[in-house]
C-alpha cells in the first residue's frame, strides 16, 4: 500500500538523522564482516521521528527478517517466550514502547538479551520447576520516548543507544517532496518548505499535514499544490504559523492564563486543559522546550517572553 511504501526501506533512502545514521551504517556493516548478529538498539525520541522506520531498515540492512510487538501487547513471560522461541537466527525483533512491558516480562528479557536463551518455571507449587530454553541468537530493538523511562538494567542490556532528534526544515521538506513524488502530485518548492516549517520537526505530522493540503488542492482542482492553497488549508487544520495546533495552544494559553504563566506542576496544567499528563509529556512538551516556548523548572512548566509573544501578549515584567 501507498502507507507502507511512504516508509524508506534501506539507511540511503532515509532522510536526516545525520548522526543516528552514520553510527548504525558503521555498526551494520561491522556486524555483517564479521557474520554476527547486530547489537541490541534502543531508539528514543518524540513519536513520529521514524524510530520503527528505523527498526525495519535495520532488518533489511542485515538481510533478515523483520518481527514486531510492543511493550503492552507482551502480557506474560509465555508470551514473550513464543515470539522468542519462534525467530530465526539474527532476526530484528521490534518492541515498540518498551518501557511498558510488565516487570516480570522484563526480567525473563535479560538473560534472552545477554545470553539467549529463556529461564521459564512451569507449573506451581512443590512441582514447579524452571526449564531452559535456548534460543537462536537475535536484534533486539527497542523504542521508547525517553530512555530515562526504562529500568537501568533494561537499559544496560542495549549495545546501541540512538536519541532521534526532530528533524531540520530543510530534511523534512525532502521529505515532503519525496512523500508528493510517492502520490503523484505535484507541489511547487515554497508550498514544501512552508509545509515543512509547519510541521514541527516531525515527518508523520507533515506527512499527515501534506494528505490533508491535497485534499484541498484538488477539490479547488490545482494542477500543483500552491503555497496560497497550503496556508489556507493549513488554517483550516488550525495549525499556526510556528506548527503549533489547538491543543498547544490550550496548553500555552492555560499555564499564560491559568497560572500567570506558571511555574504550574503538570498534573496540574493537565488537568485543567484535559489532556493526559504523559502525552503532555511525551507529545506536546519536547517540541515547546525546543522552540523555547515553555521552560522545565523544579517547581513546574513556566511559559517563556516567547509564548508570550507569540500570541502577541506582553509579560508581567513587561506590562509593568
Ligand atoms: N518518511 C518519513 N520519515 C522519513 C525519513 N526520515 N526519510 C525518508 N522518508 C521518510
Amino acid at each position: 500500500s501507498i502507507e507502507l511504501s511512504l516508509r524508506p526501506e534501506r539507511l540511503e533512502q532515509y532522510i536526516g538523522q545525520k548522526n543516528a545514521k552514520e553510527n548504525l551504517r558503521i555498526f551494520i556493516q561491522a556486524a555483517k564482516m564479521r557474520e554476527e548478529p547486530l547489537d541490541h538498539v534502543l531508539l528514543f525520541g518524540p513519536p513520529g521521528l521514524g524510530k520503527t522506520t528505523l527498526a525495519g531498515i535495520i532488518a533489511n540492512e542485515m538481510g533478515v527478517q523483520f518481527r514486531t510487538t510492543s511493550g503492552p501487547a507482551v502480557e506474560r513471560a509465555g508470551d514473550l517466550a513464543a515470539i522468542l522461541s519462534s525467530l530465526e537466527p539474527g532476526d530484528v525483533l521490534f518492541i515498540d514502547e518498551i518501557h511498558r512491558l510488565p516487570r516480570s516480562v522484563e526480567e525473563v528479557l535479560y538473560p534472552a538479551m545477554e545470553d539467549f536463551f529463556l529461564d521459564i518455571v512451569i507449573g506451581t507449587g512443590p512441582s514447579a520447576r524452571s526449564v531452559r530454553i535456548d534460543l537462536p541468537p537475535f536484534t533486539l530493538v527497542g523504542a521508547t520516548t525517553r530512555s530515562g523511562l526504562l529500568s537501568a538494567p533494561l537499559r544496560d542490556r542495549f549495545g546501541v543507544l540512538s536519541r532521534l532528534e526532530f528533524y531540520e526544515t530543510e530534511d523534512l521538506c525532502s521529505i515532503v517532496e519525496r512523500t508528493a513524488e510517492i502520490f503523484e502530485t505535484e507541489i511547487t518548492e515554497e508550498a514544501a518548505l512552508e509545509v515543512a516549517r509547519r510541521s514541527r520537526g516531525t515527518p508523520r505530522i507533515a506527512n499527515r499535514l501534506l494528505k490533508r493540503i491535497r485534499d484541498l488542492s484538488q477539490v479547488k482542482g490545482e494542477k500543483a499544490i500552491t503555497l496560497e492553497t497550503t496556508g489556507h488549508a493549513l488554517k483550516m487544520l488550525q495549525v499556526d504559523k510556528e506548527g503549533l495546533d489547538h491543543i498547544d495552544h490550550k496548553l500555552l494559553r492555560g499555564i499564560i492564563d491559568g497560572f500567570r504563566g506558571g511555574p504550574v506542576g503538570l498534573d496540574t496544567i493537565a488537568a485543567t486543559i484535559g489532556e493526559e499528563s504523559q502525552t503532555i509529556e511525551d507529545v506536546y512538551e519536547p517540541y515547546l522546550l525546543q522552540l523555547g516556548f515553555i521552560q522545565r523548572t523544579p517547581r513546574g512548566r513556566v511559559a517563556t517572553a516567547k509564548a508570550y509573544h507569540h500570541f502577541g501578549l506582553k509579560t508581567e515584567d513587561e506590562s509593568s
